[in-house]
This record gives structure tokens, C-alpha cells and sequence, in this order.
């Protein structure tokens, strides 16, 4: 089936089958094979997203956030294509310092960060920084000289489901005299970033973002600028379907056409490339019927992989493995985690076919901010995640981590 016939049975259907796109057979031969909850981390789609990013920016140098998603396969998938990497933590640094990723192939983009965290970073090659505050550049004037500064303005964004420059980011009228107090300590500033927000609908504040930073940029022409780096934001398709990224890009595309000669211009996207890269299956372990609704218990919930639908604001489309008539009966039901807490509830107005016990349902797009804030309450272990290098393949090659 097409991309174009699917769309057109989602619109016919009230009920339409999330997984129509998925291979069921492939599925199950991973249920054979692994016990639910566990995740699908799928490379070729890391593949995917990375390149339909970089088509849509061209000339853009990508650096993957690993917060949304720091498994070692999936960066080491990343770093084959040439990606660059966005670090914040020195955890972070470890990790890609561990895989073989030099220091120039990445930028730490924390705005707040320990003395160790600087020294960590930069015992690493890792030599560009961003700032947002006074206090924050007092810590570099021990590394001038090593250091180079990014300085991050704050964008404010209603149409981002996470809007990030509520906690960081200076206003544009402190920026002359953050400037000014670096070079006075021998600091170099290369450039300015902005983050508008993670899950952004729309361009247009990044295209405006584009727009201010490069103003800023010519009204201090005493600062030799390098980067302009554009944060992450690239939205992904959950419930609700969001603008093609080709789409998605182009009013970015069109504001940067006027960035000064001898800017390099970076982005920090997260959620686009690891999104969709990773499918969860879970088991429905409990069933009881309470009022008119039938409650559905699974061996994994908001504490684990769902944890995401807390922190991140995501509500991932899922469907039951075994096929169904979308067409047929549905039921109101609730898909609830397995801990003991009440706010362990993964879906509360949920039409969905009878099931049984032992059912397996799947989570798309879960790779975003998912296992990443995972915890293991209760002592329910996080879900492991399985690596394959095509779901659609069966001889793909499967390691466990
Ligand atoms: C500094 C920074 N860069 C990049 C990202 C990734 O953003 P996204 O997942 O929206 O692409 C984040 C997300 O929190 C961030 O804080």
C-alpha cells in the first residue's frame, strides 16, 4: 500500500490501524524472540530521518542531540553518515568520546554548566560553548584562549509543544554587552544560537529567529561571526500529522539565504532523527472491567518507555499487533502502566477491539525522549532495546542492549 492510499483509508476510517504500515509477521517474529516490553530501534530509519533533514538543509552541518536518545548504535549509525554531535552533560562527552567521535565533531550546547563540566569538555578537543549569562561567561575567563563562545538568544514560541527559551536564552539587548565583557577577557564569541522550542508546528518563529540573529549579527560587526546554529525543533508526526520536513524547512531555508559570508550555519535536531526510529511492544498483563470501561493493564507505562507522554508532551500513536477490522466493533477502554501509582495511564479515551491478556500492542514513534527519562519505579526494569538494521527485512542482523 502507498503512502497516498494509506492516507486516504486513515481519512475513511474512524478507526484507522496505526501499524498498516508495518509488516505484522515481521513484528511477531521479534515477539518470538523477546520478551515484551522491549523496544525496536530501527537504524534504517535513523538513516531516513537524517538524510531527509539534511536534504531539507542543505548546507547545513547537523548536530544530533543526544538527550533524546543517546543509544551507542544509533550514534554510531549517525557518525558513519557524518553527523555531528550536540553534547550537554559530560556523561555525553563520555559516550561519543567512548564510540570514536573526536571533540571538533561536537558543540557543548549547555547554557548552564559546572567548572568540571567546562574542563571535562575541553580535556575532550570539545572547544565551542554556548552562554546565555554574565555568570555563565565569568566561568570561561580561566579558558580564554581555549574556549569559543556561542551566545544563545532566548525566542519565545506559543506553537512549540516544548518552548525551551523559557529556562535559557539572553534577550537581544543583552547581547552588545555580553559581547563586550568577553573580548575585554580575551574570550573569543563566534556566534549566537536559539533553540524555539522542541515539537515546534510551525517555521515561522525559526524563520523569524533566523531573521534576528543575523540582524544582530550586522549591527555587531565587531565580533569576527562563524556559526549561526539554529537549535532543534524539527517536529515529528504523532497523533496529530505535522508539515513534511521538506515543507517544514523552507521559510528556514529562505531566512537563511541572507546569512554574512563566512557563516557556517549549525542545527541541533533531537526529536527528528531519533522519533521515529524506535517502535515499543508491550504486553497486556491485566483486564478488568470497571463501569462502562474495560481497563487494560500493560508491563509497561509512563514510569518506563511512555514516560515521554510526562515530560515531553507526546501522545504516541498505537494499535494492537494482531489485525483487527478497522471497521469493526471497538470498545471504550484504558491502557494503564503496570506500577502501583494511579497516574501510570497511558491512554484514557481509547476506543479499541476486545483483547485479551497476552495481546501485544505497539507504540510508533517512541525513540524521542522516551527511554531517555525512563526510571525504573517499582523496580520495573526500563525496557531493553533491541537493534535491527531494517524492521521490514527478516535477516536483519538484531543485537540487544
Ligand atoms: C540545547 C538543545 N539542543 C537541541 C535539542 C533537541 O531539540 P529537538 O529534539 O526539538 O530537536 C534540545 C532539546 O531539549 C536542546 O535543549
Amino acid at each position: 500500500m502507498d503512502t497516498q492510499e494509506i492516507v486516504e483509508r486513515f481519512a475513511e476510517e474512524s478507526h484507522p490501524d496505526v501499524l498498516q504500515e508495518f509488516d505484522r509477521a515481521s513484528l511477531e517474529e521479534l515477539v518470538a524472540k523477546h520478551e515484551t516490553p522491549f523496544m525496536v530501534l530501527d537504524l534504517s530509519e535513523v538513516d531516513f530521518q537524517y538524510r531527509s533533514l539534511q536534504a531539507a538543509l542543505p548546507g547545513v552541518t547537523l548536530f544530533y542531540a543526544l538527550k533524546s536518545l543517546s543509544h551507542p548504535e544509533l550514534v554510531k549509525r549517525l557518525k558513519s553518515l557524518g553527523c555531528h554531535f550536540d553534547l550537554a552533560t559530560s556523561g555525553e562527552v563520555e559516550l561519543v568520546e567512548s564510540l570514536g567521535i573526536r571533540g571538533d565533531q561536537c558543540i557543548h550546547t549547555h547554557p548552564i554548566k559546572k567548572d568540571k563540566e567546562i574542563r571535562r569538555a575541553l580535556q575532550f578537543g570539545c572547544n565551542r560553548f554556548v552562554i546565555d549569562n554574565m555568570e555563565e561567561l565569568k566561568k570561561f575567563f580561566p579558558y580564554a584562549g581555549q574556549a569559543e563562545l556561542i551566545i544563545r538568544v532566548s525566542f519565545r514560541s506559543k506553537q512549540a509543544v516544548v518552548d525551551l527559551s523559557r529556562k535559557f536564552g539572553c534577550s537581544l539587548e543583552e547581547l552588545p554587552q555580553l559581547v563586550e565583557t568577553a573580548q575585554q577577557n580575551g574570550l573569543t564569541v563566534i556566534g549566537l544560537s536559539f533553540h524555539v522550542g522542541s515539537q515546534s508546528l510551525t517555521p515561522m518563529t525559526q524563520a523569524n529567529a533566523v531573521r534576528s540573529s543575523i540582524a544582530a549579527m550586522k549591527v555587531m560587526n565587531n565580533v569576527n561571526w562563524k556559526i549561526l546554529d539554529i537549535g532543534g525543533s524539527f517536529p515529528v508526526s504523532y497523533q496529530e500529522q505535522v508539515l513534511p520536513i521538506a515543507d517544514f524547512c523552507a521559510p528556514v531555508m529562505e531566512a537563511l539565504s541572507e546569512v554574512p559570508d563566512g557563516v557556517e550555519v549549525y542545527a541541533e535536531p533531537g526529536r527528528f532523527i531519533s522519533g521515529p526510529s524506535m517502535i515499543e511492544l508491550v504486553s497486556v498483563v491485566g483486564k478488568a472491567k470497571r463501569g462502562a470501561r474495560t481497563w487494560y493493564y500493560l508491563d509497561d507505562g509512563v514510569y518506563g518507555g511512555f514516560s515521554g507522554q510526562i515530560f515531553d508532551h507526546a501522545i504516541y500513536p498505537l494499535a494492537p499487533l494482531k489485525p483487527f477490522d478497522p471497521t469493526g466493533d471497538f470498545f471504550p477502554s484504558v491502557l494503564a502502566g503496570p506500577t502501583c501509582d494511579s497516574i501510570d495511564v497511558v491512554a484514557e479515551n481509547i476506543e479499541l477491539p476486545d483483547l485479551q491478556v497476552g495481546d501485544i500492542l505497539v507504540g510508533k514513534k517512541m525513540g524521542a525522549y522516551t527511554i531517555a527519562s525512563a526510571t525504573e519505579f517499582n523496580y520495573y526494569p526500563k525496557p531493553k532495546v533491541v537493534v535491527v538494521e531494517d524492521i521490514f527485512d527478516p535477516d536483519t542482523v538484531e543485537t540487544e542492549a
